[in-house]
C-alpha cells in the first residue's frame, strides 16, 4: 500500500533553479494518490511559473499575493490558516537557504512560513543551495534546528550543480523524497492488531423504497479504517450505505441495517482486538416494514418503532472483548453525554462529537464540523488506570488529518491496557 494515498499535501516551492523538479514531485504524489495543493515564494516564481504548477496539481497556485489581497474580499481571507488546516503534510521542495533560516526563526513574513508556523501538519523539508552555502555554519544550525522542531529532514544530495561545482546541496531525488516521505507516514504501530471500524448510516426499511436514515456520510470512519490500515492493522470495515471507495489493504462488509451491523460485527468478535464504532446506527427500526409501497391515501400515517439492540454496548458484554471505543454524536451537553455512554456502555474510550447544525462560520474562519462535512473536532475521553477519567481535545482538521490523531491516542490507550493487564495478572 502507497501511504501518500489520500493524504492531503503542500508543496512549498521556494527559490532556487531546483524549482523546475517540484514540477515531476508533484506529479509523482498524484500518481501516489495524494491530493496536491502548491504554494510558491516570489522567488520560487522567477524559476518555475505558477501555470505551469497550476496545469500539474489541477488547482490555482497560492502565491504571497493571495495574503496581500487578504482584505480584499473573502476569497483571498486567511488563505494560510484554511491551507494550514487542510494539510496533511507540508513538503517544502527545494528548501533555500533562506527559506530555512526563516523557517528556523519562526518568522512569518511570507505565505509559505506563514503557513509552516499556523499548521500542525507533518512537515519536511528539501535544501538545495550551492554547496558552500549548504556548508555555511549558519545553514547547518538551522536544519539542526528545523530537526529539533519535528522537521523531517530530506537530503540534501550530492554531485554536480548548476553553479558548475560538486558537492553536497543538490536537492535528493525525487523518487527518495516520496520513498522517505511514505515511511515517515507508515507508522507500523498497530502492525498485525485485528481492528473492526463500522462507518456510515444504517437504513430501517419503511417499505421496499423508503427507509430511516441519517446524515452520516462514512467520512469519519472510512478515514479510521484507513489510518489504521497505514499504522499495519488488519482492518475489517464493516459499512452502511455510503458512496466512498474502500481505502486501500481494508476489508469491507457492506450492511444496510442495524440488525445486518449487528450480525456482521458480532461475528468479528473472538478476532477482534480493537472496536472503533463510528456508524450512526439506527436506535429504532420500524416494527413491521410494508411488504408493498403504501400509498398516500391516508391524511396522516403512524410508524411504530421498536428499539434496535446496541452493538457497541453488545460488543463490550462480550466474553473476548476487544479495546472498544465508542463515538459520542451530540448536539447538547457534549462532554456530560459523552462521560454517560462512557460508563454505562462500559467502553474503553469514548469520542463526543458535537453534531448541533452549525452553518460554515465564515467570519471566524471555521468550517462546519460533523455529519457529512469534510471536517470535524473530537473530544476524547477515557478511564486512566486508576479509573480517572482522562480528556483530550482534538481542534478542528479534515477528517483524515484528525483520523491519525486519533487513531494514535488510542493505540497509546491500547498499548498501555494491554501493559497494565501483563502487570496486574
Ligand atoms: O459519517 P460522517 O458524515 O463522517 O459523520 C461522522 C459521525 C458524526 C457520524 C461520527 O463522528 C459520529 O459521531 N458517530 C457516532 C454516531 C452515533 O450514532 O452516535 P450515538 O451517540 O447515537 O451512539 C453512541 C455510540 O453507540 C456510537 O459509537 C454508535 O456507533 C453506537 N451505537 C448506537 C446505536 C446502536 N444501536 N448501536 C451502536 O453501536
Amino acid at each position: 500500500m502507497h501511504t501518500l494515498n489520500g493524504r492531503n499535501i503542500i508543496i512549498g516551492i521556494s527559490g532556487g533553479i531546483a524549482a523546475y523538479k517540484s514540477a515531476d514531485l508533484c506529479r509523482r504524489l498524484m500518481e501516489a494518490g495524494a491530493d496536491v495543493r502548491i504554494v510558491m515564494t516570489r522567488a520560487a516564481t522567477q524559476f518555475i511559473t505558477p501555470l505551469t504548477m497550476q496545469a500539474l496539481s489541477g488547482h490555482p497556485v497560492i502565491l504571497d499575493e493571495n495574503e496581500d489581497n487578504a482584505d480584499k474580499g473573502p476569497d483571498n481571507a486567511m488563505a494560510h490558516i484554511e491551507l494550514a488546516r487542510w494539510a496533511d503534510a507540508i513538503v517544502i521542495a527545494p528548501a533555500s537557504a533562506n527559506t530555512i533560516a526563516r523557517l528556523a526563526q519562526g518568522r512569518a513574513d511570507n505565505l509559505l512560513t506563514s503557513l509552516c508556523l499556523a499548521s500542525e501538519a507533518a512537515k519536511a523539508f528539501a535544501p538545495a543551495m550551492n554547496r558552500v552555502m549548504w556548508q555555511d555554519l549558519a545553514t547547518q544550525a538551522n536544519c539542526r534546528r528545523l530537526v529539533e522542531h519535528g522537521w523531517l529532514q530530506l537530503g540534501p544530495d550530492s554531485g554536480l550543480q548548476a553553479c558548475g561545482e560538486t558537492g553536497e546541496g543538490r536537492l535528493l531525488a525525487v523518487e527518495d523524497i516520496l520513498a522517505q516521505l511514505a515511511q515517515h507516514f507508515n507508522t507500523g504501530e498497530l502492525a498485525g492488531v485485528d481492528v473492526v471500524v463500522t462507518a456510515g448510516p444504517t437504513y430501517e426499511p419503511i417499505d421496499p423504497v423508503r427507509f430511516i436514515g441519517n446524515r452520516s456520510s462514512g467520512r469519519m470512519g472510512y478515514a479510521i479504517a484507513r489510518a489504521a490500515a497505514e499504522a499495519g492493522a488488519r482492518v475489517t470495515l464493516i459499512s452502511g450505505p455510503v458512496t466512498l471507495t474502500t481505502p486501500e489493504k481494508v476489508r469491507r462488509i457492506d450492511v444496510e441495517t442495524a440488525a445486518e451491523m449487528q450480525q456482521a460485527v458480532m461475528a468479528q468478535m473472538g478476532g477482534c482486538e480493537l472496536y472503533i464504532s463510528t456508524a450512526a446506527v439506527s436506535d429504532y427500526r420500524v416494527k413491521t416494514p410494508a411488504a408493498e409501497k403504501i400509498k398516500k391515501s391516508a391524511d396522516s400515517l403512524s410508524l411504530e418503532l421498536v428499539r434496535n439492540d446496541d452493538i457497541l454496548s453488545a460488543v463490550a458484554a462480550h466474553p473476548l472483548r476487544p479495546f472498544v471505543v465508542g463515538f459520542a454524536a451530540e448536539t447538547q451537553n457534549l462532554i456530560d453525554n459523552a462521560r454517560e455512554k462512557l460508563l454505562r456502555k462500559k467502553l474503553d474510550m469514548i469520542v463526543a462529537n458535537d453534531v448541533s447544525a452549525k452553518p460554515d462560520n465564515a467570519e471566524a474562519n471555521q468550517p462546519a464540523i460533523g455529519f457529512n462535512s469534510e471536517y470535524n473536532a473530537l473530544h476524547l475521553l477515557w478511564p486512566d488506570n486508576h479509573g480517572e477519567i482522562q480528556q483530550q481535545f482534538l481542534d478542528i482538521a479534515s477528517k483524515q488529518t484528525l483520523a491519525r490523531q486519533l487513531l494514535a491516542i488510542i493505540t497509546e490507550q491500547y498499548r498501555n491496557r494491554q501493559t497494565h493487564e501483563q502487570d496486574t495478572a
